[in-house]
């Protein structure tokens, strides 16, 4: 976006791995998100560059973007909870060891608070005498599937820094980058740790409201109440807001499981147990609802599926993006398995290879053979319905709303369930056709 906005900024994407270059470089961009493809190919080669030389790239550069994954950690102190940093480090140290002028360093990746000052301390510690290093906080809150629109007209961009002269005028000179699009009264400016904290807050307030909602939707299951209708009415109070109140079969993505382990690890660190059990419950909820969700397919089919065969209609963990990290759709598809049905599985944009790998437990032996006999991965909705008698909708993809209901109706077992764990499709209609039908947060009614 700052290559397409900017014309006069050079742009220079580098990565270790060079096959991921490649792809950048090629007619197939290694990920799908609506809008990316054209504006990569009309900066491509004029201001916009991707290449495996780091080295040059850092010594070219004024601004420096460190734009690494910070997964949570498996092993170790804080295993389960804490942030990986080994990548954030190692970029450090080799900004540290190859730069031959000052640079302003940008923290990008999502990172616990007070990163910026081991950065600095790093920075400071192995560079040649004479250089300068400033850092930034610089959080990115795009969402995926919406990337392009999220970075064209932001919210709100945020920019932490020191309170030092130096700091402020670093600041100062990603302002001026953004203002190039950005309304400035979007653009804020904080102190660092505001900024590092202020992202984790802000996917864990997300969070927080899906949880919240998928709360209210066992309730609404249980009493009879329609959970888009208690959105809805209390959505209007303008203190709530409408948006993010969509009863699901639960939350995924990259980012919100790992930014409340973050801060649920940052408060047992800071020995602060109750706020940690605060908001650690909000990844329970969603455990729970996943859960609740796999446990109402088997009881209403009579309290078994084995050997039924299950429509799994949307792996990614959400529309619009090929990203399987997190996604329900795997924990639910784990969960029938363990129940020995029969799981077809069709996403418009999740490769099969993915959807294997992501439902492989790691270690186990001869579990992908297992997999591979429980698990088909279908080319259309139409083929993996055909036969099956029950679908779940995982995902909320647009294509599911339109399919051709009646067809696959009529390839059905009979009686034939559907399970929208995404509230998107209409029920009166699929259950005038004959279905039965069983929607997130509205009742038992099938
Ligand atoms: C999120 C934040 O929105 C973004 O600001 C941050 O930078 C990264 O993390 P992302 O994970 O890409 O973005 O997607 P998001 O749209 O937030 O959805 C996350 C999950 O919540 C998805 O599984 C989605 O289906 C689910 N969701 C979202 C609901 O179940 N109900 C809702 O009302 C909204």
């Amino acid at each position: 976006m700052i290559a397409h906005k900017c014309p006069h900024i050079q742009v220079t994407i580098v990565d270790v791995n060079a096959d991921r270059i490649a792809a950048w470089n090629s007619e197939h961009l290694p990920i799908y998100e609506p809008g990316l493809e054209e504006i990569v190919k009309a900066c491509r080669g004029k201001n916009l560059f991707f290449s495996t030389d780091v080295d040059k790239a850092i010594i070219e550069a004024d601004l420096v973007f460190v734009s690494v994954n910070t997964p949570t950690k498996k092993s170790g102190v804080g295993a389960g909870y804490a942030a990986d940093l080994f990548y954030v480090e190692a970029c450090t140290r080799r900004i540290a060891s190859v730069a031959t002028s000052s640079k302003i360093v940008v923290e990008k990746s999502t990172v616990p608070c007070r990163t910026a000052q081991s950065m600095r301390t790093i920075l400071e510690a192995n560079s040649r005498p004479g250089l300068r290093f400033d850092i930034l906080s610089n959080p990115e809150f795009l969402a995926e599937g919406t990337a392009i629109k999220d970075l064209d007209a932001p919210d709100r961009v945020l920019i932490g820094s020191l309170s030092t002269p130096e700091g402020r005028a670093a600041q100062q000179s990603l302002v001026e980058v953004y203002a190039n699009w950005v309304p400035r009264a979007r653009v804020i400016t904080t102190g660092l740790w505001s900024s590092e904290l202020s992202k984790l807050a802000a996917n864990a307030l997300l969070a927080q409201r899906i949880s919240s909602i998928n709360a209210l939707s066992a309730i609404c299951e249980a009493t009879g109440a329609d959970v888009d209708e208690v959105a809805h009415a209390c959505g209007l109070d303008s203190r709530i807001g409408s948006k993010f109140l969509k009863s699901s079969v639960g939350f995924g993505g990259s980012c919100f499981q790992k930014d409340i382990l973050n801060l649920v690890y940052l408060s047992e660190s800071l020995h602060l147990p109750e706020v940690a059990d605060y908001w650690r419950q909000v990844i329970t909820m969603n455990e729970y609802q996943k859960r609740r969700f796999a446990q109402t397919v088997v009881s209403s089919m009579f309290n078994t599926i084995t050997n039924k065969k299950l429509a799994v209609l949307g792996f990614a963990f959400k529309k619009d993006t090929g990203d399987t990290r997190e996604t329900p759709s795997a924990t639910v598809c784990r969960f029938f398995r363990q129940e020995n049905a029969k799981v077809s599985i069709y996403d418009p944009k999740v490769p099969e290879k993915q959807i294997f790998v992501d439902l492989t437990e790691p270690g186990v032996a001869d579990d992908s053979q297992l997999v591979q006999q429980q698990v088909t991965v279908c080319k259309s909705a139409m083929e993996a319905c055909t036969g099956a008698e029950g679908i779940c909708v995982l995902t909320e993809w647009d294509e599911f709303k339109s399919l051709d209901w009646e067809a696959i109706y009529a390839s059905m077992a009979k009686p034939a369930m559907v399970f929208d764990g995404r509230g998107i499709l209409d029920a009166d209609k699929l259950r005038s056709i004959g279905f039965k039908v069983h929607s997130i947060g509205k009742g038992l009614n099938l």
